[in-house]
């Protein structure tokens, strides 16, 4: 019988069974889909990003249906590092789950402070910087948007921290490639691509908009063009660098788009909420399109998307 192609990946030196991880902010800490979802057969659980504190969020509706994509506004609601590291992890531990621990913050010190607490723990085989955070210090200009401010949060990190780090990256800037650039040089081994988009919507009847925080960002499949495209430019621009595409992936089909494009992983986040066991299908659609095009590693097919030139 034909040996079944191997779903396995090398992601910044770390072994996943399979290049389909969760979202962070889509999936919590798993424990709520365990009940539906196979957790052994998905790469890793990338968490909801966590802070020093726990935050409360920002105040309801906090999200808000849109054609092909929803908005939300959650605002980070987390119950902080030290719930993180005394009650998820233990759980995700149990299960045999490799952890991505997702973290954010509005100073570089808050950053400091939870890459610092999450030294050494384990299972939490990388961290992803979710840089997408207002800055306190810069009259709230997101730290992603800017590259002298990327840099120094992953130096900080990157100091704080052994394990392989991923920046993660707002779409909303002019060169992505750069703020890339920026977090590389700083430290971080991969890129995940991408964060939600900023958008609007209003109800015209109360005149009011939709979401209590007025803007939020906009996930689904009505951005993944975009994140397509995200993940090409940076590959283009560093193609031995790691890359978790996520943005609208509905299904295999998505996930191939984005590896095709250049990425080492893909992330599933939106299409949870509609069917929670999205990963394990992407998996096993990943698989079946191997074998139809005798594929044995995923690595080959990394950003072979033909274009001349
Ligand atoms: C409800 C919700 C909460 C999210 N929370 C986080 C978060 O805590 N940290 C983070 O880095 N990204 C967060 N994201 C962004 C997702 O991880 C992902 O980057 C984005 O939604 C695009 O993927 P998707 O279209 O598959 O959802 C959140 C997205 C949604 C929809």
């Amino acid at each position: 019988m034909a040996k079944s192609p191997d779903l396995s990946i090398d992601l910044a030196g770390i072994r996943l069974r399979s290049p389909v991880v969760t979202a962070s902010g889509c999936f919590a800490s798993g424990k709520e889909a365990s009940e539906f979802v196979d957790l052994k057969k998905i790469g890793a659980v990338v968490v909801k990003s966590m802070t020093m504190e726990p935050w409360p969020g920002k105040p309801t509706p906090r999200m808000a249906e849109t054609p092909s994509g929803m908005l939300n506004a959650i605002g980070l609601q987390n119950y902080g590092v030290e719930h993180f590291l005394t009650v998820d992890l233990p759980w995700l531990n149990r299960v045999g789950v490799p952890v991505i621990a997702s973290i954010a913050g509005n100073t570089v010190q808050e950053y400091i402070y939870v890459a610092e607490m999450l030294r050494g723990a384990p299972g939490v085989v990388a961290v992803e910087v979710n840089i997408s955070c207002p800055n306190l210090e810069d009259r709230n200009n997101m730290f992603a948007h800017d590259a002298k401010a990327t840099s120094s949060v992953i130096a900080a990190v990157r100091r704080a921290l052994e394990v392989p780090l991923f920046a993660k990256l707002s779409p909303n800037v002019t060169s992505l490639p750069e703020i890339a650039g920026a977090a590389l040089d700083n430290g971080a081994q991969g890129i995940s691509l991408i964060n939600t988009v900023m958008g609007m919507a209003i109800d015209i009847q109360t005149g009011q908009p939709k979401l209590a925080g007025v803007v939020g960002g906009l996930s689904g499949p009505a951005i993944r063009p975009i994140a397509v495209r995200s993940v090409f430019d940076v590959f283009r621009a560093f193609p031995h660098v790691p890359i978790i595409g996520m943005g609208g992936i509905m299904n295999s089909n998505d996930a191939l788009e984005f590896i095709l494009a250049g990425a080492t992983a893909v992330a599933i986040g939106t299409a949870n909420f509609i069917d929670p066991n999205t990963t394990t299908k992407v998996n096993d659609g990943i698989l079946q399109y191997m074998k139809e095009k005798g594929v044995n590693n995923l690595a080959s097919m990394r950003g072979r998307v033909k274009v001349e030139g």
